[in-house]
């Protein structure tokens, strides 16, 4: 279990299934995730998840309320490169859950908790152009900077559409967050 402020992340069970064929169908998040899948259905969810749950690649975890456990969304971490300590990793939250810092509490939690106890040095991830939230969520809050674009990577709405690379190394984190909660390992137990 990873603790941040207001919200822990942990492992996911069989019985979130429903909760992320939820989100997966969700045509906005979709959108901004910049996905064009065909609809999903818990059975396949279920069966993928029975399948994939420990690839040895990628952790799949639920972000959820620290006290009462209300399920808030979705982070995954996946190992690029373990010999040069580099990971990516993404976010989706439910409509409800937006807008209230939740995101922010969860990515610095990660972060915080790749860096600090995972031994991490550098975080990236891929963000449409076209996806101001996250943006602001990892560049403006979370430290995050623009690397580059890939320009018309991602056909969407019938339109191309570019992919900012984003990043975030350890001692840029360390000398940018001023929220000392995220710099203390402590907290995250
Ligand atoms: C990206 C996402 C996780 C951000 O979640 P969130 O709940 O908005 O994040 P937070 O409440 O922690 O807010 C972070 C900042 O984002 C900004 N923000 C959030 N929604 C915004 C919107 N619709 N437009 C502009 N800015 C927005 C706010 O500036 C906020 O900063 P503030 O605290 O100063 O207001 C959420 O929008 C989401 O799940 N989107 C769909 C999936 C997705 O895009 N995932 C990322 C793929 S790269």
């Amino acid at each position: 279990m990873i603790n941040g402020r207001n919200i822990r992340i942990r492992a996911t069970e069989d019985s979130d299934n429903e909760f992320l064929t939820e989100l997966l169908n969700d045509l906005e998040i979709a959108y901004y995730e910049g996905r064009n899948d065909f609809p999903y259905s818990n059975f396949s969810q279920h069966e993928w998840f029975s399948k994939n749950h420990k690839d040895g690649q990628k952790e799949r975890m639920i972000i959820e309320d620290k006290n009462n456990q209300t399920r808030y969304g979705y982070i995954t971490f996946k190992r690029i490169d373990e010999v040069s300590r580099r990971a990516h990793i993404a976010i989706k939250l439910g409509k409800a859950s937006r807008g209230k810092g939740i995101a922010v509490d969860a990515v610095k939690s990660l972060m915080s908790f790749l860096f600090f106890i995972q031994n991490y040095n550098r975080l990236e991830g891929h963000i449409a152009e076209y996806n101001i939230p996250s943006q602001k969520l990892f560049i403006d809050k979370c430290n995050w900077e623009v690397e580059g674009k890939a320009k018309d990577a991602l056909f969407m709405h019938n339109e191309f559409h570019s992919l900012l690379w984003v990043s975030c190394l350890r001692k840029d984190y360390l000398t940018k967050e001023v929220d000392t909660f995220y710099l203390d390992p402590k907290n995250l137990y």
